[in-house]
């Protein structure tokens, strides 16, 4: 590494990605800065332990104190002294000092997580926002000049028999030099009139992209706008994810940060128009060709991806800027899309209840209810609606991001190496693993257990009679697995030597806890939404987002997630937030649904709500306390 400059240098490993900081730069924004990939899970502040790094020798020999500021008292906790000897750092508490390079293990990174993203198979009879029109454009006349638009705005009117035409002013821009050329145009039409764009006649149809962005995940679809077909699809990481876990996390980074806001708004535009442009080369389509655009997310995400302060959502009395359907030019966002065209960003109905719940509400398509549908969403947060006859309650729970697992002692994101079911034989207690990215009978190195995994393990610890109803573990047991770490107990889901990191990956007490924590919210606002409603009794669940494709609908009801069902009457609906975005990018009555459906969600509020201590009490119980369960022991 040069020492001529006076910045240090870092390098990360394997990737090689090196570059100049600023003395005292902490190590996660440098790799930040760097494009290096590296969790963030609790917003950089030293509480969730997982952006380890190790500091290299080779890069620095002996200057593991040089190099970087004294370990912390959050390091302290989370790395032994052995590891702090070895060079393990947190990423967010060590600060540059001079040169120095890193290895960033496997583990701490949020990259390989899997996109579960696919479109679902839900169609609508097109009726899209926008059309096109060939158009030839005539001469100008010189015994009679009038102005390109007029000229062009004639020929439209001629064929159409539209004459409310007004231009949008990026595509005046391009008129003297396409018209000029007197060739066909394909004039981008709105349904009020406006013209958007001028296209080449290819004769192929117009396109759009529905975009979903999550917390933790981004997706787009292309799709032809006259046949509904999904052209392509193109999902990535949301790139905020290295500022916070969680929304909390990020509104408190664009709050604390300087230029917080316009970095995490920066962020994501940026990868959303690498996937678009990802999408559109799939296609063999021309990323500026893309007529129109819709957006869901929750009001948070939805907030910063439009550069909107996000404060009023994370301080009472919660209050989003906007929650009203928006049609905006995308070049006003820096989405780079044909420069006239539109984002529609779907209506939201609360700080907590967002434009991705309308989405999943749009697809589902229960409204007016038949029968009583629960309908949970379960992502970084939970949101649960209960449709029951002509109403539509929802609520949003404060799940933590136990149920995705990154938050777990051992807990790590749905990715390679990622512990997703487990079995426990009920006779023996012998314990059954899968890991995702296990090839046949070969198990991929076990690095992690997610979301899923978690949930398996958890009700089958209790069903085997391991785990006790009110979540301790049982230390009478003899299960092999027990095992004693200090005054704890854990149970050991994989044992050191089978994993990617040489430590056994567990179940400790506090991850138990954060399960119940997590489905104590859920049931007990399932719970209250049905006295709401005057529900005794769900007819049928539908499980929507990744984490809900995944989970084991029995081992999800063993441990009470949601009140009885027979497990036939689980279903799970893909990523319907994404699908909703799709439905209303295809129709524009879909987005007249959106709108309506997003003013008929009543939403209650959970932690305000004066019976929510007792049901969350009760819930917190395997699988809880009311009404009896048959599992319940
Ligand atoms: S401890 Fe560093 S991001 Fe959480």
């Amino acid at each position: 590494m040069g020492k001529k400059n006076k910045e240090p240098q870092v390098c990360f490993l394997p990737e090689g990605m090196r570059g100049p900081v600023a003395p005292g730069t902490r190590v996660d924004r440098a790799a930040r800065n760097l494009g290096v990939d590296l969790q963030s899970v609790c917003g950089g502040h030293g509480k969730c332990g997982k952006c380890r790094i190790r500091l290299l020798n080779s890069a620095g020999a002996g200057q593991s104190v040089a190099a970087l500021s004294p370990p912390t008292k959050q390091e302290a906790a989370f790395l032994s002294e052995e590891e702090l000897r070895e060079g393990w750092r947190l990423a967010c508490q060590s600060r540059v000092l001079s040169n120095a390079a890193f290895e960033v293990p496997k583990e701490s990174r949020s990259g390989l997580q899997l996109i579960r993203k696919q479109p679902g198979p839900k169609c609508v009879t097109p009726d899209p926002a926008v059309r096109s029109q060939t158009v030839k454009m005539p001469a100008a006349d010189p015994t009679s000049p009038s102005s390109d638009w007029k000229r062009l705005a004639g020929q439209i009117a001629a064929g159409a028999g539209k004459n409310c035409l007004y231009p949008d002013a990026a595509m005046l821009k391009t008129l003297p030099e396409t018209l000029g050329s007197g060739r066909e145009v394909a004039a981008v039409l709105r349904k009020d009139g406006e013209c958007i764009g001028l296209l080449a006649p290819t004769g192929r149809a117009l396109t759009g992209v529905a975009l979903d962005i999550g917390t933790t995940t981004l997706a787009a679809y292309l799709c032809d706008l006259y046949t509904g077909e999904v052209l392509a699809t193109a999902a990535e990481v949301n790139p905020q994810i290295s500022c916070g876990e969680d929304v909390i996390s990020r509104i408190a980074y664009a709050a604390a940060e300087k230029a917080g806001r316009k970095e995490l708004q920066h962020l994501v535009v940026k990868t959303v128009n690498r996937m678009i442009a990802s999408a559109c080369a799939q296609a063999g389509i021309a990323a500026d060709s893309v007529a129109d655009m819709t957006c869901v997310a929750n009001t948070c995400m939805h907030h910063l991806f439009l550069g909107i302060d996000p404060a009023g959502l994370g301080r009472s009395p919660f209050a989003p800027v906007v929650t009203r359907g928006l049609d905006l030019k995308a070049r006003d966002l820096g989405i780079q899309i044909a420069p006239g065209a539109y984002i529609h960003m779907l209506p939201a109905v609360s700080a907590f209840v967002g434009a991705d719940t309308v989405g999943v509400m749009l697809a589902v398509d229960v409204y007016p209810a038949k029968e009583t549908v629960l309908i949970i969403d379960v992502g970084t947060n939970g949101e649960i609606v209960l449709a029951s006859g002509d109403r539509l309650v929802c609520a949003s729970c404060a799940t933590g991001s136990a149920l995705e697992g990154a938050t777990l002692s051992c807990g790590m994101r749905a990715a390679t190496g990622a512990v997703e079911r487990v079995r426990i034989e009920p006779e023996t207690l012998a314990v059954e693993y899968a890991v995702i990215g296990s090839v046949g009978d070969k198990h991929a190195p076990a690095a992690g257990i997610c979301g899923s995994g978690v949930i398996d393990a958890v009700s089958q610890m209790f069903t085997a009679g391991i785990m006790k109803k009110n979540g301790n573990l049982d230390r009478r047991c003899l299960a092999p697995r027990l095992k004693r770490n200090g005054n704890d107990v854990v149970f050991v889901v994989v044992p050191a030597e089978e994993t990617a990191g040489g430590r056994d990956i567990v179940i400790d007490q506090d991850d138990i806890r954060a399960v119940q924590m997590a489905k104590g919210a859920i049931h007990a606002g399932v719970r209250l939404l049905m006295a709401e409603t005057g529900a005794r009794s769900v007819d049928r669940v539908v499980l929507a987002g990744a984490f809900g494709s995944v989970i084991d609908p029995v081992s999800a009801l063993s441990i009470g997630l949601f009140p009885e069902v027979p497990p036939e009457k689980v279903s799970t609906a893909g990523n319907a937030a994404g699908d909703g975005a799709r439905l209303a990018l295809l129709s524009l009555t879909m987005r007249r649904r959106a709108a309506v459906l997003a003013d008929k969600m009543e939403t209650l509020e959970l932690t305000a709500h004066p019976n929510f201590q007792r049901e969350f009490a009760m819930a917190m119980h395997f699988p809880h306390m009311r009404p009896r369960h048959p599992g319940t022991r």
